[in-house]
């Protein structure tokens, strides 16, 4: 499957069925990104809309984060879980007003991804999003899609799968409309190609998808061996 002819199907189910209109798709500063993104590590869009909301109600800019209390963050937090993360978007916040003048550095992967709770794909994420600049993305959403696909084998805890995934996201990455690509990435796994029962008959890749072709789709990724 050559990239264009990926990118061309994936941006065109995109067109008419990803979501286009979440809060913070509106205005795609790379603060309001950043905190959409962590709140979407661990948990659906649809819990994490009224969330993200009252987050930028109480603190609309980063530098209003930064100087909150942690009790104030944590208080907004209540009710999504995986807390740590609400501890690390505020450690961030104070390290970005102390080192990098109040602004994520988002022109720096690296220096993106040394911040508390941001790993090589929210880093990438951030920047294809606020940005638009070419930036690749591997969270578990995308792994999936990508391990069905190509029936890759292995657990991807492994670091040799992990490369293989990762060289496999880098190949099909395009360099014009990233934003949106990286939406329909996430979109593609959250939706159809889901954990469970996916649902191929919608899929836009169901005909070059070597899972599917297999009938295995439910195989990929593999577990982690016990
Ligand atoms: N998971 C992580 N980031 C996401 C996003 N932007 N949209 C949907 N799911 C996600």
């Amino acid at each position: 499957l050559a990239p264009a002819t990926f990118q061309h199907r994936l941006l065109a189910w995109f067109d008419h069925a990803g979501r286009h209109d979440l809060p913070w798709q509106r205005e795609r500063t790379p603060y309001r990104v950043w905190v959409s993104e962590i709140m979407l590590q661990q948990t659906q869009v649809t819990t994490v809309i009224p969330y993200f909301e009252r987050f930028m109600a109480h603190f609309p800019t980063l530098a209003a984060l930064a100087a909150a209390s942690q009790d104030e963050v944590l208080h907004l937090w209540t009710g999504l879980g995986y807390y740590a993360r609400g501890r690390n978007l505020h450690k961030a916040a104070r390290q970005v007003m102390e080192k990098h003048g109040g602004e994520l550095p988002v022109e720096s992967l690296e220096a993106l991804a040394e911040l508390p709770g941001i790993g090589r794909s929210t880093a990438g994420a951030i920047i294809a999003q606020s940005t638009g600049r070419r930036a690749v993305i591997l969270d578990g959403n995308v792994k999936r899609s990508l391990s069905r696909l190509h029936a890759v084998e292995g657990w991807p805890g492994r670091p040799a799968v992990e490369r293989r995934l990762w060289a496999l996201a880098e190949h099909f990455t395009p360099e014009a409309r990233v934003a949106d690509y990286t939406q329909a990435m996430m979109d593609l796994g959250a939706t159809l190609c889901r954990r469970g029962m996916p649902e191929c008959g919608r899929c836009p890749f169901a005909d070059v998808c070597v899972a599917h072709a297999r009938g295995e789709q439910r195989r990929f990724p593999e577990s982690k061996p016990k």
